[in-house]
């Protein structure tokens, strides 16, 4: 009896094994690959570079004018070619669309409009191919009005999901409970006849903000963290993070002077932004992310007002968000040498010793192209402000097609419209279309974008010139600048590992810094921000540098003179320099 229970149940069992690989390697084969293709001594997401993708615009694989996952899988080639190591996507979960995406009615799934989980799977799987890790969006703040859970929540008070979002009576008086305003304009209260409630939502109406003090919803979240990291993501960027709590006092907002674009009175987000109780979250959440192979990494949204507040985001023991993206390096409107200078070397040596993550474009502000673009030298200035966001020690972002120079392109009309922020604050605030707009990739129609009659958002005007199969044939166009200099980046101890040390700290016009690592190599970085030729010394002793003579690593223009020595640099308008020193 034992000995013929033995027989029957070996090749049972070993069938049961052969089948439970399998299944891991088809629910989980990206994470096989990732430990195949990644094993490095340093974290990965300190030496990449990401590339942000705005989903509904990058391509379009089915001609219905919306990109696409297949659209995106077939221009893998192209962004390896590029040279980036990780791409963020911005949210392809089922939505209503209301926020394109940021308004999300199921977290564990995919859009039907971007294709189905097997496409997403079979995008992990292409892109780890080529050694492009993928980024999820994780909208932490607020889910649709569409999702279940609001749906269970607003139907009775004394439903189970009642508290899982934030309900108060109004005022006794009449109104809604306090003066908090809503970030998208309005009060950021909503009346629901139904219980005669308000319900809080710090965005659009159409996104309530979920109750992060409910212990049932941290643990529904992080359910969600963990089922993309089953999937082989390797990180997040969280959305909106330090609008997770609210003031349990509803105390009202400080009023400051003047109106926003929406006619509403300015206030301090002094009651729902950064409260205390954020940094516990982060850290859980982090915890979830360590418990997986691979070096996952947090990117957090973080538009804090100064370094000091940024820092915290990394966590007192360095033990929350690894990459911060520092909005006071991106609202640095200007060219200004002074200011990305004090900012550089403060957010160099924050207190926490971490990790910078700069970034200049994304699909919420306008384009650096034109943002920093004097109208004259628009291309000189994007190459200028890649080599700025590409040489220092940060782990860079880019946003799609910031590396063939797109310009932002607002609609002309109020009518034209997506975003509902640009209908509700037009003219003055004309919403975020104009940074969304499709990824010109040729000169024929629609850009090569989509073979739809109308793309979702029109093709702007500059897609016969900006493309990227004329600027491939263009030896000095801003793509090819791009790819030299992400090759670069790549490619050289000193730009890859080397501190960052800020030189020439009283130039008013040109921005000069030091990357140099412990055994020796070093390469000098020179960023003309001014209109006028900008002539530079260096005097290096006392960074124990004996050479003199600069070997040209990557200038803009190209055709720089190579016959510089460290006493004597003269940069024309906008010029870049990037030399070895021997
Ligand atoms: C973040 C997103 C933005 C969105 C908002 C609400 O700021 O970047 O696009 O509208 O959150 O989710």
């Amino acid at each position: 009896m034992k000995t013929r229970d033995c027989r029957t149940l070996l090749p049972t069992l070993f069938l049961g094994v052969l089948y439970f690989l399998a299944a891991a390697c088809l629910q989980f084969p990206s994470v096989v690959h990732a430990q195949q293709t990644f094993a490095t001594a340093d974290p990965w997401w300190k030496h990449t570079v990401i590339y942000e993708i705005y989903p509904r615009s990058f391509q379009d694989s089915n001609g219905d004018g919306l990109g696409d996952i297949a659209g995106i899988i077939s221009r893998l080639d192209y962004l390896k070619d590029l040279g980036i190591g990780a791409i963020w996507l911005t949210p392809m979960y089922p939505s209503p669309q209301v926020d394109y995406g940021y308004d999300i009615s199921d977290y564990t799934s995919i859009d039907p409009a971007y294709g189905s989980m097997a496409d997403f799977e079979r995008l992990v799987l292409e892109a780890k191919k080529r050694d492009i890790r993928v980024i999820m969006d994780f909208v932490a703040n607020h889910t649709s009005d569409q999702h279940a859970w609001f749906k269970e929540s607003r139907s009775s008070r004394e439903n189970p999901k009642r508290n899982w979002y934030i309900w108060r009576d109004g005022k006794p008086s009449g109104g809604p409970p306090n003066n908090w305003l809503s970030w998208f304009g309005h009060s950021a209260w909503t009346l629901d006849p139904k219980t005669n409630q308000y319900y809080y939502h710090y965005f659009y109406a159409q996104q309530p903000d979920l109750n992060w003090r409910n212990p049932e919803v941290q643990k529904a979240m992080f359910d969600v963290i963990r089922f993309w990291l089953d999937r082989g993501v390797s990180g997040f960027r969280i959305d909106a993070v330090s609008r997770l709590f609210e003031d349990p006092g509803l105390r009202d907002d400080p009023l400051l002077p003047g109106k926003n674009a929406y006619g509403d009175p300015n206030i301090q987000h002094k009651y729902t932004d950064n409260l205390p109780e954020v940094h516990e979250v982060l850290r859980e959440l982090r915890r979830v992310v360590d418990s997986y192979p691979g070096d996952p990494v947090l990117i957090s949204e973080a538009d804090e007002p100064t370094i000091a507040e940024l820092t915290k985001i990394y966590g007192s023991k360095n033990d929350e968000v690894q990459l911060p993206m520092d909005f006071q390096i991106a609202d640095v409107n200007r060219l200004s040498a002074p200011e990305f200078r004090k900012l550089l070397d403060e957010v160099e040596h924050n207190s926490a010793g971490g990790q910078p993550h700069f970034f200049f474009s994304n699909h919420d502000q306008p384009r650096q192209w034109d943002r920093y673009g004097d109208g004259a030298h628009n291309d000189q200035i994007a190459k200028l402000m890649a080599a700025l966001l590409l040489t220092t020690r940060a782990t860079p972002q880019m946003y799609y097609g910031e590396e063939i120079g797109m310009r932002t392109t607002d609609p002309a009309r109020k009518e034209d419209v997506h975003d509902p922020i640009g209908k509700l604050g037009w003219p003055k605030e004309k919403g975020r279309d104009g940074e969304r707009t499709p990824m010109q990739w040729d000169a024929s129609k629609n850009a090569g974008f989509t073979t739809a009659r109308k793309p979702w958002l029109p093709i702007p005007p500059s897609a016969d010139r900006y493309n990227v199969a004329a600027e491939s044939n263009d030896r000095e166009s801003i793509l090819n600048f791009y790819k030299r200099l992400l090759a670069l980046r790549q490619g050289n101890p000193a730009l890859r590992d080397g501190p960052y040390i800020s030189l020439n700290p009283t130039d008013p016009n040109v921005l000069s810094f030091l990357r140099k690592t412990p055994s020796g190599d070093s390469v000098l970085v020179v960023l003309n921000m001014s209109a006028q030729t900008q002539r530079v010394a260096f005097d290096l002793r006392a960074q124990n540098i004996a050479g003199k003579t600069l070997q040209p690593l990557l200038t803009a223009p190209q055709s720089l003179s190579s016959q510089w020595s460290l006493s004597a640099i003269a940069l024309p308008p906008f010029g870049v320099l990037i030399a070895a020193i021997q």
